[in-house]
């Protein structure tokens, strides 16, 4: 067992890597889940579950802190891993002075390039990319009602991503790349042509977007097949972006969840991802899980009753799901 990051690099991946809600919580001094969250042939990149979001990073307008994300880049730095930063512009957890604030498009845009440009001129060359935009759309892909789209427009998403390249250019880091990420794209449909109309109308002002964050957030059994994962990839890759797999889990909606009938499934629908990112070849840069263990997963506090997503148990012992995208990442 040499470790799923080792095997996706020579799979020709760029990693295989893990979200982490570190600092502040309970992970941030629990040893056992240091040492496999700390050791580079697990996991070669990091994200940050929370700690980059905009509610943490600019609690009061025009004031920001950058402890947690720092903290979050020392770590990975410190193993030689690497950080995708998450994120800039979403619906979710911002601050309350921009929840409560009395805005109009002008003053929210202005918010929104403050903010941008601080935090990526702050953390720099250090992240590999950035989530500019967060989960912007609906099932039907339309945009969805958030404080940006509701007060700017659909134009929000458009300067989310102009800022960000002038932010990075303005500091020489043109080789930051810059992503758009979100979950039900990574199968075909509305939502998935939606994005690459975003792509296109992006190409069209000449705003830079280097890929699609597919979050893959799944549910055991029910996760798309191969063939839908590897086409969906495979049309993002066409439009001459690279995609990554950035959030991938696979949540059991009830228990039990640690039946053996339960994991087989739950290891086939891991398989399944990770073989379309390595069918798709090497602009499928790499996949993410978002947690790695069932002790500290988000899944069981935004879904009651669900649980058991990831490829660790809650003693943080590797699962046949483990093994099944070693499996995966080495072809078999
Ligand atoms: O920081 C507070 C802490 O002070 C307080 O004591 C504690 C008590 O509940 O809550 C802490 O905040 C929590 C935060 O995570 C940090 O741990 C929030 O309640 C909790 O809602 C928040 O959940 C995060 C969730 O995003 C919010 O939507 C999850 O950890 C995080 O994994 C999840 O990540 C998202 C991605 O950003 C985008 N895609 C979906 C993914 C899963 O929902």
């Amino acid at each position: 067992d040499v470790g799923l990051n080792a095997l996706a690099q020579r799979a020709g991946k760029l990693w295989f890597g893990t979200a982490a809600d570190i600092p502040g919580t309970d992970e941030t001094t629990d040893a056992a889940y240091l040492k496999i969250l700390e050791n580079p042939a697990n996991f070669g990149e990091i994200t940050p579950a929370n700690a980059m979001k905009f509610m943490y990073t600019e609690p009061e307008q025009n004031v920001f802190n950058y402890t947690g994300g720092d903290y979050v880049l020392n770590l990975a730095e410190r193993h030689g891993q690497r950080v995708r930063c998450h994120n800039l512009v979403w619906a979710s957890q911002l601050s309350d002075f921009v929840n409560n604030g009395n805005w109009t498009k002008e003053s929210l845009t202005a918010v929104m390039r403050n903010h941008i440009f601080h935090v990526v001129q702050h953390f720099g060359r250090r992240c590999y990319s950035w989530d500019v935009v967060n989960e912007a759309l609906n099932g039907d892909g339309t945009f969805s009602s958030s404080i940006w789209y509701d007060t700017i427009g659909e134009d929000y998403f458009y300067l989310a991503f102009q800022y960000a390249q002038e932010a990075l250019a303005e500091i020489h880091a043109n080789d930051v790349k810059l992503y758009y990420n979100d979950y039900g794209i990574e199968n075909p449909g509305t939502k998935a042509d939606a994005v690459h109309n975003l792509v296109k109308e992006l190409r069209k002002r000449d705003i830079r977007i280097d890929g699609i964050g597919l979050e893959s957030h799944f549910e055991v059994g029910f996760t798309p097949s191969l063939q839908d994962q590897l086409s969906t990839k495979q049309g993002y890759i066409a439009l001459g972006l690279d995609v990554a797999i950035t959030e991938l889990d696979v949540r059991f909606t009830q228990a039990p969840y640690y039946d053996a009938a339960g994991e087989k499934q739950q290891a086939q629908d891991y398989y399944t991802s990770v073989s379309s990112c390595i069918e798709a070849g090497p602009k499928c840069i790499g996949i993410t899980v978002w947690d790695f263990d069932d002790k500290y997963s988000w899944v069981p506090y935004t879904f009651a009753g669900q649980g058991g997503a990831d490829i660790y148990n809650a003693t943080l012992q590797a699962k046949p799901a483990y093994y099944a995208i070693a499996d995966a990442l080495q072809g078999k």
